[in-house]
């Protein structure tokens, strides 16, 4: 299995992604950091932990991240999409574990000792942990194989902004600092998330499983359901995270996903956050730029919300 240091913000698509990773038979989850974004950075750790007990999962290690951005202070999470806890407002039994004393950054660092050249990064949340991580430890990418993080919009609207997506609004210079570093990173943009969803009958099948986790995901979901209402007309979610999990995994290999720079807006104007892909001259095919090591990904043969599914009840 491909050993795994999730970085997250649970979060309801974060908490669909974890349930993918649990179960997904090509991954070993060997530690996980949480930054703000969704919510705090404390309440994604305690939100994780309870998952974890709830799915009697193995005691990986959950380190809190960054409460604070890199050039502002949290702004107090993202209540209207994912619930004020997080979590869509779901009360799970309290986990008996507490976080790992370390922080998510050291946790990270530690990682890619013990996993040198095997491990694989996988950010769901804003980039804040990576960036202290990246100028704590210079020599970080040297010991990672690959790094693949959802966040971005290419040729598509924002959800946050009219510009931005909301991992790479909440902290842009983490963001240029994740895609300036010397790996490997695939990078998962709204342009490919907002095509894949999961819907009622599939949240249902969930709800309908006798484990108490599998359960408490599709309960979670409810929240995410009411709010993506808005955007598709009808009760269903976008897969923003678990499509970068199940890419991590191995378990679809993206159809078109070409290497080309990427420049994050860092300013405060209306573009702040936007993700700049050059995909000039690319009309009649998919052309890498040399020396460039981030790959967008543009598109998905196919649909992965049973496969999601069907991963997570197997
Ligand atoms: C991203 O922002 C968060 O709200 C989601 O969990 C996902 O990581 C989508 O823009
Ligand atoms: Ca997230």
């Amino acid at each position: 299995p491909i050993p795994v240091y999730l970085d997250c913000d649970p979060g309801i698509d974060d908490t669909l992604a974890l349930a993918y990773l649990l179960a997904a038979p090509n991954v070993e989850l060997v530690g996980i950091g949480t930054v703000s974004g969704n919510t705090s950075a404390a309440q994604a750790a305690r939100n994780t932990l309870d998952l974890l007990a709830l799915a009697g999962a193995p005691a990986v290690p959950v380190a809190v991240g960054a409460h604070d951005h890199l050039d502002h202070p949290y702004g107090g999470g993202a209540g209207w999409v994912h619930g004020e806890n997080g979590i869509g407002g779901v009360d799970l039994p309290r986990g008996a574990r507490e976080p790992d004393p370390r922080t998510a950054v050291q946790l990270l660092i530690d990682l890619s000792h013990e996993y040198e050249g095997r491990l694989h990064v996988l950010t769901i949340g804003p980039l804040t942990n990576i960036a202290h991580a990246l100028e704590a430890d210079p020599t970080l990418p040297g010991r990672v194989a690959e790094v693949t993080a959802m966040g971005g919009a290419a040729l598509v609207p924002g959800n946050i902004t009219p510009a931005a997506e909301a991992n790479v609004f909440n902290d842009p210079h983490a963001a240029a600092a994740l895609i300036a570093a010397d790996w490997d990173v695939t990078l998962v943009p709204l342009d490919v998330t907002m095509e894949h969803t999961l819907d009622e009958d599939q949240r249902r099948m969930l709800l309908a499983d006798e484990r108490p986790f599998v359960r408490a995901v599709g309960e979670v979901l409810d929240h995410y359901f009411d709010f993506y209402v808005g955007t598709y007309g009808r009760r269903t979610c976008a897969l923003h995270d678990p499509l970068a999990a199940v890419i991590a995994a191995g378990a679809v290999t993206p159809t078109r996903a070409p290497r080309v720079p990427v420049v994050v807006d860092v300013s405060d104007g209306p573009g702040r956050g936007q993700t700049i892909a050059d995909l000039r001259g690319q009309r009649i095919g998919v052309r890498d730029h040399d020396g460039v090591r981030t790959r967008l990904v543009l598109d998905v043969g196919s649909s992965i919300g049973q496969h999601l599914v069907d991963t997570i009840l197997a």
